[in-house]
């Protein structure tokens, strides 16, 4: 078992390996020993692989545990699940010593997470995440939400878990399609700012899936990645705005799809075109562009989109993450080297059609 230790507003670990979700018991006994019951959020999915094993784990430590499932998918990631999950745990007379656990991918991470950021004004979430991209990117970190009519992850909370139980054997089930909108982020982690993850994906090949000691490394690498930024900018700041990469016109292509198109392969798509547009301002060397859009295409994510530039920047302006008139957009200099870049919209529209 790897673990890497977080150290943001509060501290905690992230435990990665196989069979990683049979120390729950005791690690959750250890870690709040005056827990009485706990509520296990998961969905429809998941929750028939999965849920029965968590719960042994959590009961045989003493614990008295309850469930809500509910049905997967991103459109149930709204207020009504939550309201569920805060009337279930106020039924079974939880207390603030009570805990909430996480099981499932990141639509279920960021649920849960968010309904014990605010039942009883915060009590601990444990996070037992079971796709690739809430393993490596959306159960580490501590942001938490639902979305709204009016867009994705619009209501939310920073809230820090107490506990990440990575088990890479729950990576057997997910569905390959899945698997590979995770790697969308795990290539960006590579370009920003890992250039061993980039040798070691680009030697696997294509395939780290078949080899499990090797997907529990990436794994590590890409969650050592994301705490070495959040530990050192916790509220989005600074430097986590470099998780961004390639984020600014994928969410334009994910929102003009109506959110049918996959969160990852839309930002792998812009990842794609802000590449070009680097190579084109001669912020990035033609050749180590290539690698990188080659690294995606081997992982079978694509580098383009029929998107134009002034759909990007206008769907952008209306973006949460626009910060006064200006947008903060992330470009890489090198592999491993990301940079934050202020721009107007007239700039950004240049950057991207020169
Ligand atoms: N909080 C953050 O920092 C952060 C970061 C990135 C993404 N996110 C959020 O994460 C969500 C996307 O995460 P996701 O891609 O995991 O979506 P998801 O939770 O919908 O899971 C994707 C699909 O895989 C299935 N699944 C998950 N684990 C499985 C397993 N082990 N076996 C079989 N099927 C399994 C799910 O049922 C679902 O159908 C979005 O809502 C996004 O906003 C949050
Ligand atoms: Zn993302």
């Amino acid at each position: 078992m790897r673990t890497v230790n977080v150290r943001a507003s509060r501290e905690y670990n992230v435990l990665i390996g196989k069979d990683a979700v049979t120390a729950l018991g005791s690690e959750t006994a250890k870690l709040c020993p005056a827990a009485l019951k706990a509520l296990i959020v998961s969905e429809t999915n998941v929750a028939p692989l999965y849920l029965d094993k968590v719960r042994n784990s959590l009961e045989e430590a003493g614990l008295n545990v309850i469930d809500y499932v509910f049905e997967a998918g991103e459109q149930n990631k709204n207020i009504n699940e939550i309201a569920g999950m805060w009337n279930r745990m106020a039924e079974a007379g939880f207390t603030r010593t009570d805990l909430v656990i996480g099981l499932g991918g990141g639509v279920t991470t960021d649920m849960a997470g968010f309904a014990a950021s605010t039942f009883l004004r915060g009590i601990n979430v444990i996070q037992i995440p079971t796709s690739l991209l809430a393993m490596v990117d959306a159960s580490v970190g501590g942001k938490t939400g639902i979305d709204i009519p009016k867009g994705k992850n619009q209501v939310g909370a920073f809230w820090q878990p107490l506990l990440v139980v990575e088990d890479i054997s729950f990576l057997k089930t997910l569905p390959d399609e899945v698997f590979t909108e995770g790697m969308g982020e795990v290539i960006k982690h590579a370009f920003i700012m890992d250039t061993e993850l980039f040798d070691k994906l680009q030697n696997a090949g294509g395939n780290i899936r078949d080899d499990e000691d090797l997907l529990e490394e990436i794994v590590y690498m890409n969650v050592a990645d994301k705490a070495r930024v959040v530990n050192e900018d916790e509220n989005d700041n600074g430097l986590r705005q470099t998780l961004n990469f390639g984020h600014t016109a994928g969410h334009v292509i994910e929102r003009d799809s109506g959110y049918t198109k996959p969160h990852g392969i839309c930002v792998a798509k812009g990842m794609g075109i802000i590449i070009d547009a680097c190579v084109r301002a001669g912020t990035l060397d033609e050749n180590e562009a290539k690698k990188m859009k080659d690294l995606l295409k081997l992982y079978k994510l694509p580098t383009e989109d029929e998107i134009t530039p002034e759909q990007i920047v206008s769907g952008a302006m209306n973006d949460k993450k626009k910060r006064g008139d200006t947008l903060s957009v992330i470009l890489v200099n090198k592999i491993g080297k990301a940079e934050i870049r202020k721009m107007t919209a007239e700039e950004f529209l240049k950057f991207l059609s020169v």
